[in-house]
């Protein structure tokens, strides 16, 4: 690297005098733009001892030196100053020797007696520039490992991290599994005896015990229903939720499910609308599974819907198989809360405009019946406007039944 004011420091290990000599003023000599600050030494050691204290910007070397002979004087030097470029100067004879001291990671050679004009000055400047853009790149190589190290470890770090989540993810899984298990027995039990009771045919009961008792089968429902819902997302999870596909014609089956809120709605003086464009094309999935995400679509219609709302139910084909919409008057879902509402425990609403409760796992369960079947679930909704959740199921090619997910 050219020193102050440009001044090229150049170290010149050469045992020949008057080859010594002649370089020196060759290099004086020159109308260059910078000058070059000569330190000669006559042997391999001493220059080696300059390399180690001094750092020239480039070397001038004579392979041929009393303590040292050939390309191993060259791999001395290169072992001392790898950042520094070396041009060798070399015989007429020695041709051969100098193309291979350029493999060996000289940057140039020069024949001392074609010595001529600046053509040794614009060597070393060029070998200069060379051996910096040699610098550069292999600093930014190095860099460039660097990032890569960083990255790959990152990597590994992060698919650590991924393992551990996917065995707490199973390991949680399998907990809720186990638990809703244990909880659904004793509820069957409890449910069953209080159905017992309540139909009378265990004695008759007064109207306070009656009313009593009804509070709470109402609730043992909601709990089984809970229940059923979280042993049926883990179930999801684990892929191991039973599948019984098979062909079912849709239309009369949406409108079988519809008669089924009709009272509700007409409670709330809601209107509930029905509209199937054409005859729908067949689908092959497990009705009773489809049967869930439809009540669960429906009652979330009518449990967000105020009074005097409406809610349409369309179904169509499109390309891809059958799209069934279900539209409501009510409150709409915020727009950054769009997101959430398929997560489970994610009830955005504490609770019902009719005082319904709510535990937020509904739409969890209805994404993945869905998506279970190959279909799509899409909510538009507008705040205080009203909701649509549009459903796609495909018509599935292979109609095989009994398939598990
Ligand atoms: N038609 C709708 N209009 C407005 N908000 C809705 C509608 N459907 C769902 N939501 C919002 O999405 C949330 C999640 O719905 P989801 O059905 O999963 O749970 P939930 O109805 O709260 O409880 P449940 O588990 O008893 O169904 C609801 O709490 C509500 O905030
Ligand atoms: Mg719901």
């Amino acid at each position: 690297m050219p020193g102050k004011d440009g001044e090229v420091q150049v170290l010149l290990i050469e045992d020949n005098a008057e080859d010594a000599c002649l370089i020196r003023e060759v290099l004086q000599d020159q109308n260059s733009s910078c000058a070059f600050l000569i330190t000669h030494v006559e042997y391999l050691q001493a220059g080696l001892e300059r390399l180690q204290n001094d750092s020239p910007d480039v070397v001038l070397l004579d392979l041929s030196l009393p303590d040292s002979q050939g390309l191993v004087t060259l791999t001395r030097v290169l072992s001392n100053a790898s950042r520094i470029p070396v041009i060798i100067l070399t015989g007429l004879n020695d041709e051969a020797m100098a193309l291979e001291s350029l493999r060996l990671g000289a940057q140039d050679f020069l024949v001392k007696s074609r010595m001529a004009g600046d053509l040794l000055s614009r060597m070393i400047r060029y070998g200069i520039e060379r051996k910096r853009t040699e610098e550069k790149l292999r600093k930014n190589a190095e860099d460039l490992a660097a990032s890569n190290r960083q990255l790959t470890d990152f990597s590994e770090a992060l698919q650590r991290a991924n393992r551990q989540l996917k065995c707490l993810d199973e390991a949680k899984s399998k907990f809720i599994a186990i638990a809703s298990h244990e909880l659904k027995t004793p509820l069957a039990a409890v449910i069953g005896y209080l159905s017992l009771v309540l139909s009378g045919r265990m004695g008759a009961l007064n109207e306070e015990i009656l009313a009593a008792l009804k509070h709470v089968k109402t609730a043992s429902d909601r709990l089984l229903r809970l229940v059923d819902d979280l042993l049926d997302i883990s179930k999801i999870e684990m892929g191991q939720l039973k599948m019984d596909k098979a062909p079912f014609d849709l239309g009369g089956f949406l409108k079988e499910e519809m008669q089924v809120f009709q009272a509700q709605a007409k409670e709330y003086e809601i209107s509930l609308e029905i509209k199937i464009s054409g005859d729908l094309k067949r689908v092959v999935c497990d009705k009773d599974r489809i049967r869930q995400v439809f009540d669960n679509l429906i009652s979330n219609a009518v449990k967000y819907t105020p009074r005097k709302g409406i809610i349409q139910i369309e179904a169509k084909n499109i390309e891809s198989g059958v799209q069934i919409d279900f539209k409501d008057t009510g409150i709409g879902v915020r727009k950054e809360d769009e997101a959430r509402v398929f997560e489970p425990f994610q009830h955005i609403q504490k609770a019902g405009l009719h005082g319904e409760k709510s535990s937020g796992v509904g739409l969890a369960v209805v994404k993945k019946i869905i998506e279970a079947h190959g279909g799509k679930i899409c909510l538009t909704s507008v705040e205080g406007q009203g909701t649509m959740f549009s459903v796609t199921l495909p018509v599935a090619e292979d109609e095989s039944a009994g398939a598990s997910v």
